[in-house]
């Protein structure tokens, strides 16, 4: 059997989509019996006439899908004829669910757009051209069904073709085939029809299994990314991984990235015996001639041509859950086998999928595409998608929920990052440390809006003044005034905000101060990313836990009056979250505690922290 394409499928509900699928599995045989027995029933049972099968029940698996009678999720689904293997992702049309068609679109190489030929082209054909575009496919083939409906006349298809023709242009599609089709007669899906004599293509399926639709560089090196170190025995070592690009053979000389070490190829393992070559596609397990540095996440490439290594890349990349990508916060990246701690440092635009424009946008929300700029806490190497998708895609993780909130393809990395490199200083933070006689902190104060942060971080750096120490307080309406003086209360401009504190505060805490942070800083994420910029033991987190209710009795500033008349919005409490630290270092809470007393609680807090480090030492 030949190899796999695998291709996914894009129109609108009633463009026939379903029932085209359902009749390229039939066809191909593979419907499996008992499956096959349950669709009668179901014809029967959801209303087609007579005997006839309704193919698109074979496809629409979903009881909910059917009442809905629009499919709702990526399925995948897979046939096969003796020239090749299919899998087919099959994806809703409706305008919502751009997230699974891009689910779907970035793990095919082909893309079947399905046309109604009584309606023509419609908004959603430019749309999903357009996502399948941005998402690399390079082989696009238009299925104009419903060619019964209009007689099969050559000139309806025609126009169509011609009206699509410049968008195949503009989006770069290297091939594009149209077919006249009709799915529910079964005409040009596996059998030319008679119906149309005017046409001298091939049928889909025909289409399908000749196609070359190859989307990575034809002529990219060997690459590898390593999976897993496999070290069964001690005299035993091997890479194991699939092979991303390229041709590999026993003897080829290999540099790991990062780390930069060459070596060569001793032996390539695969089932447990030893091949001379391997090629892109391919996983095996490769042993080394020399001990060299590699772990999960490291590419073995072709020591001449190495693949390349970067902490800053511009992507693009697709929003794909409810809560909104933000510039500023910090996800967790799987980048092919590599991990790292990813920023989106700037969001450059959002691109309107229906007509491919540029929009600013300061948040991505779910469905949205954007261009945004990422740079990562360690170097990872990389190429480019258009050079090659599996070590150039890669997926955004929420690093406090877990769920995948983005998918991204590197478009190319920022050359600032090779360009920038840490100044180094003789004094340091612990020289400036030690002159001052006392260690650095970051007492991070979060809580609402008439908390008693100001207050209580107040007597707080009194204290610590008078004791001789070296303090400093970073407030949030101060800062506001100045350097965050731009920005204002939504989501992403607080974790703007935040940001932007958190790498004072490091600078301060660097230069070997005691600072003291107030600000709401309602957002874990951020919270958890401030932490994440300092050394263990550094960053304390003093939970100011005041009921809502009490926050807005207070209300010194009228601020609350004002958000419940609705004349301030994104009010923190009222319309806009506080999410309460799970492990806060300190928890006060000032409905039974006074402030002296909330004070005290820090500074023995403080206290013991110091006394178990001299200990340590
Ligand atoms: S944060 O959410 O970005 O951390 P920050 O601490 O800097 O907020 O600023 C909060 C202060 O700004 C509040 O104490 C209040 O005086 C003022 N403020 C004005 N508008 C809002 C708002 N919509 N939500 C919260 N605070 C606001």
């Amino acid at each position: 059997m030949g190899d796999v394409l695998r291709f996914i499928t894009c129109g609108s509900v009633d463009d026939g989509k379903s029932t085209l699928i359902g009749r390229l599995l039939w066809e191909s045989k593979q419907v499996f019996e008992d499956h096959l027995s349950a669709l009668e029933r179901d014809s029967t049972r959801y209303g087609t006439q007579g005997d006839a099968i309704d193919f698109a029940l074979l496809v629409d698996g979903l009881q909910s899908e059917r009442e809905q009678s629009i499919t709702i999720d990526v399925a995948y689904r897979f046939f096969a004829t003796p020239r090749r293997r299919f899998i087919v992702a099959d994806t809703p049309g409706h305008e919502q669910y751009t997230r699974n068609m891009a689910t779907g679109a970035s793990t095919s190489e082909l893309a079947v757009l399905v046309v109604n030929a009584g309606k023509g082209l419609q908004v959603q054909t430019h749309r999903h051209a357009r996502i399948v575009s941005l998402l690399g496919i390079r082989h696009l083939a238009m299925a104009i069904n419903k060619m019964d409906l209009v007689d099969w006349d050559q000139e309806v298809f025609d126009r169509i073709v011609e009206e699509f023709r410049p968008v195949v242009r503009e989006l770069g599609f290297q091939s594009f085939q149209p077919i006249p089709v009709s799915a529910l007669n079964g005409d040009n899906i596996t059998e030319s029809s008679a119906a149309a004599p005017w046409y001298k293509g091939p049928t889909l399926l025909n289409y399908l299994e000749e196609v070359d639709a190859t989307t990575d560089v034809p002529d990219l090196k060997f690459r590898m990314a390593v999976q897993l170190v496999n070290r069964p025995t001690h005299d035993f070592r091997g890479y194991c991984g699939r092979i991303a690009s390229g041709q590999v053979k026993a003897g080829d000389r290999v540099r790991v990235v990062p780390g930069g070490q060459e070596t060569k190829i001793r032996s390539i393992v695969a089932w447990q015996s030893e091949l001379p070559s391997a090629s892109a596609g391919e996983s095996v397990t490769l042993c080394l001639a020399d001990e060299v540095d590699v772990s999960r996440g490291s590419v073995l490439s072709t020591a001449g041509d190495p693949v390349d290594l970067s902490d800053q890349f511009e992507a693009r990349v697709i929003c794909l859950s409810g809560h909104h990508l933000v510039a500023g916060r910090s996800y967790l990246m799987n980048l092919h086998t590599a991990q790292a701690v990813a920023t989106i440092t700037a969001i450059k635009h959002r691109v309107d999928a229906r007509t491919g424009s540029h929009e600013a946008a300061r948040a991505l929300e779910m469905n949205d595409i954007g261009v945004v700029n990422v740079s990562t806490d360690r170097a990872v190497p990389f190429e480019p998608y258009e050079r090659c998708r599996r070590l150039g895609s890669f997926i955004l993780v929420d690093r406090i929920t877990n769920e995948t909130v983005g998918a991204g393809m590197v478009d190319f990395s920022l050359r600032r990052a090779a360009n920038i490199h840490w100044q180094h200083v003789d004094i340091n933070k612990q020289a400036r440390a030690e002159q001052k006689l006392q260690k650095p902190v970051c007492l991070w104060f979060t809580g609402l809006s008439a908390s008693g942060k100001s207050t209580i971080a107040n007597l707080l750096e009194k204290r610590v003044f008078a004791a001789g120490k070296h303090t400093y307080m970073l407030d949030g309406d101060n800062v506001r005034h100045g350097l965050n003086r731009d920005l204002g209360f939504t989501e992403a401009d607080r974790t703007e905000n935040i940001r932007r504190v958190t790498e004072v505060a490091r600078l301060m805490v660097d230069a070997g101060l005691v600072t003291i942070v107030s600000f709401i800083s309602p957002y874990r994420a951020e919270r958890e990313l401030a932490r994440s910029r300092f050394e263990a033991g550094e960053f304390i987190e003093v939970f100011v836990d005041t009921p809502l209710e009490i926050c807005e009795q207070r209300d010194p500033k009228g601020l609350y009056a004002k958000a419940r008349r609705g004349d301030l919005k994104n009010f923190t409490g009222i319309d806009s979250d506080y999410e309460p630290p799970v492990s806060p270092e300190v928890h006060l809470r000032t409905a039974s505690e006074p402030v002296e007393q909330c004070v005290d609680r820090i500074l023995q807090m403080l206290e013991q922290a110091g006394k178990r480090e001299e200990k340590a030492q």
